[in-house]
């Protein structure tokens, strides 16, 4: 029984800042965000936007009336949670008017959280297979200003459909998971950005999956000429290309020029978009799906999820006939195209507005043109409204 990805979903704000802009006012040469981070806009998530929000808007552009009635467990991954107790999960299934006779969780390992949603999604699957689980992955990708980070923020949303028979990629056995207690990037309770130790946290990512990679060889006995494409986590998109560099050391140049043209199409929204934690992953695989010329039904793609604190696992997956079906005709090109730009001083403002966690206040939405949206804090009670 083929398990694994049946629909993609992607949603990111409506606003960006152009990283050239935001290089001239942190005093920095343009090509070190262009080139030596790899990013090229960055999301700027308004107040009216939450994880819940931009989850809702990412699974509301993949999910008919069927899949609703089959959907039976909503697994929501994010790493910027908005409440010590109830799931994100559940606030998310009444926007989307699923069906009340399901389970609704939420889950948090940084930004390796959606890819342990999928691999539990598939367990589940195997032993319901008339179920889908919608699995969503979506952060707020905050640093603090004019921190070392704070060319690497972002934020959106990708919703995973997953089930038998899937329309995209169906997953393999034989993933590798590694997991040590490493401080190179948290979130202490309490406070609204990320800390992180920047360079130690490239050391960790780039070890843990040179760790992964071989250790999926050994177990599979595949070799790099198995594989289509690699896919990364990509906090920024020269992260990525950092680790692809370690998995093509040994490899034939018109073999390497092939996986580096894929890594091409995979970072081409993700440039576009900056860091959404744990959905990054996700929407490299969108990027891929969406841009190569080259992908065919039955190659295998390789995919290396980490989250700091740290966890990684690399897994593959087949791809399927049907793969751009399952992308729904969604035009993420033109969306990402139609953003708006906003100038470092109003992303400066934006950035402030956000209400968190015990904060009580109304938010200005007006001119926020996505379908779910995220209106204030009355009484200590989030308020979620569709247009
Ligand atoms: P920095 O110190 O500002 O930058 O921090 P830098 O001086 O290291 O420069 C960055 C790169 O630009 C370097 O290239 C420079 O050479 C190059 P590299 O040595 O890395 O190849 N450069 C230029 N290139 C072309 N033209 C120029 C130029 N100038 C410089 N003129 C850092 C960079 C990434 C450390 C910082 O932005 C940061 O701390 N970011 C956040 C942490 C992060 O994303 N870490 C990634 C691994 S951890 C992870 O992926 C998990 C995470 O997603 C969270 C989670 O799991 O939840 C973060």
């Amino acid at each position: 029984m083929k398990i694994g990805i049946d629909k993609i979903g992607f949603f990111t704000s409506h606003l960006f800042v152009d990283m050239k802009e935001l290089a001239f006012a942190r005093a920095e040469d343009p090509n070190k965000y262009l080139i030596g981070i790899g990013q090229s806009k960055m999301a700027v998530i308004p107040p009216s936007q939450d994880v819940v929000t931009m989850a809702a808007n990412a699974a509301a552009r993949i999910l008919t009336t069927a899949d609703k009635e089959q959907i039976s467990y909503v697994i929501f991954a994010t790493e910027s949670g908005i409440d010590n107790s109830k799931a994100t999960a559940v606030y998310l299934a009444r926007l989307l008017g699923l069906k009340k006779e399901i389970r609704a969780i939420e889950l948090k390992q940084a930004c390796y959280g959606a890819t342990a949603g999928i691999q539990l999604a598939r367990g589940f699957v195997a032993l319901n297979p008339d179920s889908k689980v919608l699995v969503i992955a979506a952060d707020n990708a905050r640093y603090g200003i004019k921190s070392p980070g704070e060319p690497t923020q972002g934020g959106g949303a990708v919703a995973l459909l997953i089930g038998t028979n899937p329309q995209i990629l169906a997953l393999e056995d034989g993933s590798t998971a590694y997991t040590q207690d490493i401080m190179d990037f948290w979130r202490p309770l309490g406070k609204n950005e990320a800390l992180v130790d920047g360079r130690y946290s490239e050391d960790v990512y780039l070890n843990f999956f040179s760790h992964v990679w071989q250790a999926y060889l050994d177990k599979t006995g595949y070799q790099l000429g198995d594989f289509a494409a690699l896919l990364f986590h990509l906090p920024y998109t020269k992260m990525g290309l950092k680790a692809l560099r370690i998995a093509l050391k040994d490899a034939r140049p018109d073999e390497a020029v092939n996986f580096v043209q894929e890594f091409e199409h995979a970072r081409t929204f993700n440039r576009e978009v900056g860091n959404l934690y744990t959905g990054s992953l996700y929407l490299s695989l969108l990027s891929l799906l969406f841009n190569s010329e080259k992908l065919r039904a039955g190659q295998r793609i390789g995919l290396f999820s980490y989250g700091s604190g740290a966890e990684a696992e690399f897994y593959s997956g087949i791809v399927q006939p049907n793969f751009k079906q399952g992308l729904m005709n969604v035009n993420y090109l033109q969306v990402l195209n139609e953003r708006q730009e906003v100038s470092v001083s109003e992303y400066e403002k934006l950035y402030q507005q956000h209400l968190f966690s015990a904060q009580e206040g109304r938010v200005a939405y007006d001119t926020d043109p996505a379908r779910y949206f995220f209106a204030g804090i009355s009484d200590f009670k989030r308020q979620y409204q569709e247009k």
